[in-house]
């Protein structure tokens, strides 16, 4: 007899095939016993008649709790009714491991509660779904890139300085020294970009932001495309075609997942080039029609940002900021020195910025003077400085976040389930 995974079961109609995995639910009606076993590839009914399985069997069934590991056999058949459109009749249940008092049970929990059980609850099938379809938007990124000849360059997680501001650094001591978990891989990006023409890099990135909002994480993962020869307008058409092919490819290859979860596909089949492209100054137009209380030359907050991509239905692109809320890398705009060439793409649906960039400065007085500006230590920013006197060329990039990214596309409330194991202010556990 074969084993096989649950979503291969349509290759063994009317045969018999061994099953190993876990007791998702069960119920019963008298003489009969129906099991759902999931198994990780998906989940299958096994249904047991007291008349045609011998008595062990039927005191298995009986036996066997929530989330005890199992395996059954038994003889598959098709069945319209039945969830993935197979069932078992059960021939034999060996329980490998009875699961006595399994936490979560099928009534609702609060948050706190299965987040103090993630190590369980990514179990349940909406989680399930949440990470396969995390797990194809990052090879949908890794994908978009390899395709178009660009190359994977893995960047530094101990740094010693700070790319995103030193205000949310996450310092840590390093043989006598101080070293920072890495805010993002632009700078080392930049000096691959140089070697390589195209390249990304993709890994963990840290923020040690005291914020508690629905979108931030402490760690996080992050894809930064690093091209050279690029600018401004180059960086956003790279970005729009991005952003589309994961949200499509995810459409395409994840359908059950994203019905699991219920979510409405129409507005993700919007998500298609071109995105509108809007100066900050129109956003800030936009705040100003829609009476929102904002200050010229602050940053967007999520509220914000919220007015300004729900006048657009496929995510927008907002581009030159004020300076001096933008990193020090950033290139000045010839026409209005007092703007930088960053840009942030805002999904749509209330979920606001999910990636930042823009062309970076390839001048090196100019960005020297910008490291003394913002009070950055000189010394680290050598090799940096090194990069705009050794063949600098103008070249842009972004980084998009995984998490917010995976909390758009599954029109989830909060980042914390969009990562098997999130890191936030006040969770270090499981
Ligand atoms: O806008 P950010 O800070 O940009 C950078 O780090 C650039 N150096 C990237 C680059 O140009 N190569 O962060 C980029 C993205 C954000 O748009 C957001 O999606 C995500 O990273 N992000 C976070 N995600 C979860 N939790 C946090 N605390 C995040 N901070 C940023
Ligand atoms: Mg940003």
């Amino acid at each position: 007899m074969d084993t096989t995974y649950i979503n291969e079961v349509s290759k063994y109609s009317g045969k018999e095939v061994r099953i190993r995995g876990w007791l998702y639910n069960k119920r019963s009606s008298g003489k009969l016993w129906f099991l759902l076993v999931r198994d990780g590839t998906g989940i299958i009914q096994c249904v047991a008649s007291k008349a045609d399985v011998d008595e062990s069997t039927f005191n298995a069934c009986e036996e066997i709790t929530q989330e005890s590991s199992v395996i059954v056999t038994g003889k598959i058949s098709e069945d319209k009714r039945a969830p993935g459109g197979y069932e078992m009749q059960l021939g034999t249940v060996e329980i490998v491991q009875l699961a006595k008092d399994y936490p979560i049970t099928p009534k609702e929990h609060g948050t706190a509660f299965l987040m103090d059980h993630r190590h369980l609850w990514i179990r349940s099938s909406r989680q399930v779904a949440i990470l396969k379809i995390r797990h194809e938007i990052i090879k949908s990124c890794r994908d978009f890139f390899d395709n178009r000849g660009f190359t994977l360059v893995d960047t530094p997680v101990f740094t010693p300085a700070a790319c995103e501001g030193t205000t949310t650094l996450f310092e840590t001591e390093y043989f006598g020294r101080k070293a920072y978990l890495t805010q993002s891989g632009q700078l080392y990006s930049e000096a691959t970009a140089a070697a390589m023409g195209k390249v990304y890099c993709f890994g963990p990135t840290f923020r040690a932001e005291k914020s508690k909002t629905r979108r931030h994480l402490t760690e996080f993962w992050m894809v930064e495309p690093e091209v050279a020869y690029a600018d401004l307008d180059d960086n956003m058409k790279l970005a729009e075609e991005f952003v589309s092919y994961v949200v499509q490819r995810v459409l395409e290859e994840k359908k059950e997942e994203l019905k699991v979860l219920e979510r409405d596909t129409a507005p993700l089949e919007r998500v298609i080039p071109p995105f509108p492209r809007i100066s900050y100054d129109e956003a800030v137009e936009i705040l100003k029609k829609n009476n929102v209380d904002f200050e010229y030359g602050d940053d967007f907050g999520g509220g914000d940002e919220t007015v300004i991509s729900d006048n657009f239905d496929r995510p927008v692109m907002v581009h030159r900021y004020p300076a001096a809320i933008k990193a020090f890398y950033m290139k000045l705009d010839e026409k209005d020195p007092t703007k930088a060439l960053g840009v942030d793409v805002l999904a749509p649906e209330g979920y606001g910025e999910i990636i930042g960039g823009g062309q970076r400065e390839e001048n090196y007085e100019l960005l020297l003077s910008r490291i003394k500006e913002h009070n950055l230590p000189e010394e680290v920013f050598d090799w940096y400085l090194d990069l705009r006197k050794y063949g600098s060329v103008p070249h842009s990039g972004f980084g998009m976040g995984i998490e917010r990214t995976v909390a758009w596309i599954c029109k989830l409330p909060h980042v914390r389930e969009t990562i098997p194991f999130p890191r936030m202010m006040h969770r270090l556990t499981p």
